[in-house]
């Protein structure tokens, strides 16, 4: 698939200068797309541009930005009002630890629903009608399997991944037969340094890697309206779906636990 006639020729990636968001910049700058890059820290966000900029004959603009600022709608606006920006992919959103909620303060939890929630509704608001205008583009929001079921430890993680994920669904609805591709992206155990950084050990875990989850999600694009990245996660992924959702939780319970080395909820059968 010709990825910068569908896409091109900018893609603004929220969260883009590291783990699954910078290789989603990497592929998509190999395909010929010229990048914004959105994240907080300036210094990763210098690197990426150089290495993109350096490796790829495209144009790299970054904006450092917490994409949980009620500004967020105005200072990307300003960044990108003079460019056409056809694909937009909400990547960023990983790190929330693993505590139980009456335990989390009630600010952290409202930093996840701006993440998580407020900022896909922005940016989409923000340069979902041009694409609708022209007749092509995407939309790509990356969720996690823990928006499949609710889970100890992850409730409101999990709530706010499960967000995305329904968001997609209706987006796609509706934006596809306006020449809009929307694919909600559910990534699984994936090795990055936000999940490093946030005390997980992978030599414990099988996870996958940045590339192949970024890989699949542009390749599953056309193909939304959800996507769950990886044979093990997809089989994962049918359990979680189940009916009996006492089975579903339990289990993303579970995970949580052994994933952050917390006690195993003891949960009815
Ligand atoms: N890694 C996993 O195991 C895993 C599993 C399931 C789902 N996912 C999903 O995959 C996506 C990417 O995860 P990831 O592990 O690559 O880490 P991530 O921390 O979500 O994403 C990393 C990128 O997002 C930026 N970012 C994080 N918070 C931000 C904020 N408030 N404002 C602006 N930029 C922000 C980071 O730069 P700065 O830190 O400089 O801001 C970095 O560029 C997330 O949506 C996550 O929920 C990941």
């Amino acid at each position: 698939m010709d990825l910068s006639s569908r896409y091109g020729p900018w893609a603004l990636i929220a969260g883009g200068s590291q783990g699954i968001g910078l290789a989603f910049a990497q592929q998509l700058a190999a395909a010929g797309l010229n990048l914004v890059l959105l994240a907080r820290r300036e210094e990763p966000l210098a690197q990426a541009r150089q290495s993109l900029s350096e490796n790829y004959p495209i144009e790299v603009r970054t904006l450092a930005i917490d994409l949980t600022e009620p500004t967020l709608a105005a200072q990307v606006s300003e960044l990108v009002h003079a460019l056409d920006v056809g694909l937009l992919i909400y990547n960023a959103g990983a790190v929330h630890g693993a505590c139980e909620f009456l335990d989390t303060p009630l600010a952290a939890k409202e930093k996840l629903i701006a993440l998580n929630c407020t900022g896909p509704v922005v940016l989409t608001q923000l340069l979902g009608p041009r694409m609708r205008q022209r007749g092509s583009g995407g939309i790509l929001l990356v969720s996690s399997m823990s928006g499949l079921t609710g889970g100890a430890y992850v409730a409101s993680y999990a709530a706010t991944k499960a967000f995305d994920i329904v968001l997609a669904e209706g987006l796609w609805a509706e934006l596809l037969p306006h020449g809009v591709d929307v694919l909600g992206l559910i990534a699984g155990a994936t090795d990055t340094p936000a999940m490093r950084d946030s005390g997980v050990d992978f030599s414990q875990n099988s996870a996958m890697s940045a590339d192949q989850v970024a890989r699949e999600g542009l390749a599953q694009l056309r193909h939304g309206p959800v996507h769950v990245a990886g044979d093990n996660n997809r089989a994962a992924a049918a359990i979680m779906r189940a009916e009996n959702r006492r089975q579903s939780v339990a289990l993303m319970s579970a995970g949580a636990a052994h994933l952050y080395k917390l006690p195993l909820p003891d949960l009815p059968g």
